[in-house]
């Protein structure tokens, strides 16, 4: 039998994966918070809500497979829910806690009107058909229903999910209410109503903040040698934006190989030999190398861009870029962010680099509401700002409180959800 003892609340910090960094991060943070909102810190460490569903589909074969599904809406102090949804052999209720809690800090940072949420299903969809994979969207949209919405809870694409998902989410909550709701999830195909640029968005914004730091550290775009993990969505945006001022993409790894040329890689040409081959390894233009050797490699900017952990107390001390710029959701364990602070690399925090994505989501569900869509030229330049003034927020605390840019980060979002938090006061 086991003694109920041994296992541990969500509130304490062992072995609970990637919570336990965001449970860590908060730790961190708390000194720093006003004495007036330090009441309302334990909201921070407590989920508001979470669903834990089952998703029964049929099979092509016939059978019923089942699938566990979540949303998690960690903090609706300042607005509805907004995070994205993941499909991953390995997502756990802990990944999609911490995910939805950086949510809550990132919607924050660039102070957009929402509150932090994120979703997922433990599945690998490459062993899925298109129409097995629609009916498993399908069946998760019905059962998240109850607490998605365009003033609840708003989805979007995260890991594995992409426009077509969107497009169902969107097509199976509309057929529940009844009428067409566009601003239920962002990221959808334009033709449904979704936001130029958004594609993009992610990596613009690693780009962006990227350009800032290197304005900080008097260090130059044009030349600056650049390796990024992953490439989809974020990775491949981010790779082909920095190309195309002038950076040179050094190494990119994804999950099928890792590919190194010291005098530049064309991202367009690698995209094209992926989807050809299948895999990033043997591509003509670079050397296929192992992907252990990646974290080693001589680099100015160093973009994560796959999942959680990858930068940690292993190979942290291998690093040699002089600015690590957070495409994916918490890249780097504490344990590693403690190494790479000591040896004086500059990590942008993925709660800042990476909201490029929620910033053009944020206006993709104001375009939605109001049924009026703005030119590519808009969005670019309403982006640059939002994020640009995110970042010199969280630079100047830094610098004030000799700080790194991650705690600053922490410091403004956590202030701008606690001083919500405090005004709206206790119900009942
Ligand atoms: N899509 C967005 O708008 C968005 C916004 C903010 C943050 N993020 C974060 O960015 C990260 C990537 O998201 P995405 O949307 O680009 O996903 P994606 O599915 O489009 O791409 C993920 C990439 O990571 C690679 N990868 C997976 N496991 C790997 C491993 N072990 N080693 C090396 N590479 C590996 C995959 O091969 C793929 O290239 C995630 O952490 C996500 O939460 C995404």
């Amino acid at each position: 039998m086991i003694d109920s003892n041994t296992i541990p609340s969500y509130l304490h910090a062992d072995h609970l994966g990637p919570w336990e960094t965001y449970l860590t991060q908060v730790e961190r943070v708390a000194p720093y918070i006003e004495t007036r909102l330090l009441p309302w810190v334990e909201t921070l460490r407590r989920p508001k809500r979470i669903l834990v569903v089952d998703i029964p589909i049929k099979l092509e074969n016939g059978t019923i497979a089942h699938f566990e599904g979540y949303r998690v809406q960690h903090n609706l102090s300042r607005g509805p829910g907004k995070g994205g949804i993941r499909f991953h052999p390995e997502v756990t209720l802990s990944e999609v806690m911490a995910l939805s809690a950086w949510m809550t800090i990132k919607n924050a940072v660039v102070n957009v009107p929402y509150g932090g949420a994120k979703g997922g299903i433990r599945v690998d969809p490459k062993q899925l058909s298109r129409d097995e994979l629609e009916r498993l969207t399908r069946r998760y949209t019905s059962e998240i229903n109850v607490i998605i919405g365009p003033d609840k809870d708003i989805p979007a694409p995260d890991v594995n999910t992409n426009e077509q998902v969107m497009a169902w989410l969107m097509d199976t909550y509309s057929m529940n209410q009844g009428r067409t709701v566009t601003g239920v999830v962002t990221g959808k195909p334009i033709s449904l109503g979704g936001s130029l640029g958004r594609h993009d968005a992610t990596g613009r914004g690693v780009f962006v903040t990227a350009c800032e730091a290197a304005k900080k550290l008097g260090l130059a775009i044009d030349g600056a040698r650049v390796a990024v993990q992953g490439f989809g969505n974020v990775g491949e945006a981010a790779a082909r934006i920095f190309h195309d001022h002038g950076a040179k993409v050094v190494a990119v790894q994804d999950e099928t190989g890792t590919v190194h040329n010291a005098n530049g890689i064309d991202p367009r040409q690698l995209l094209a030999y992926r989807r050809e081959a299948g895999t990033l390894a043997g591509y003509p233009g670079a050397e296929t190398i192992a992907a252990g050797d990646f974290w080693g490699l001589d680099c100015d900017f160093l973009v994560p861009a796959a999942l959680e952990g990858q930068i940690n107390e292993r190979n942290a001390g291998q690093i040699k870029a002089r600015v690590v710029v957070e495409g994916a959701n918490g890249p780097t364990t504490p344990g590693a962010d403690s190494i790479l602070h000591e040896r004086g690399i500059v990590v942008v925090p993925d709660v800042l680099a990476n909201a490029g994505g929620v910033t053009v989501s944020y206006f993709e569900w104001v375009q939605d509401m109001s049924a009026y869509f703005w030119t590519e030229a808009e969005i670019a330049q309403r982006l640059e700002r939002i994020m640009s003034e995110a970042f010199s927020s969280v630079w100047d605390v830094a610098q004030q409180k000799s700080l790194s840019l991650r705690t600053a980060a922490f410091v403004v979002a956590c202030q701008r959800v606690l001083e919500a938090r405090a005004l709206r006061g206790l119900y009942p």
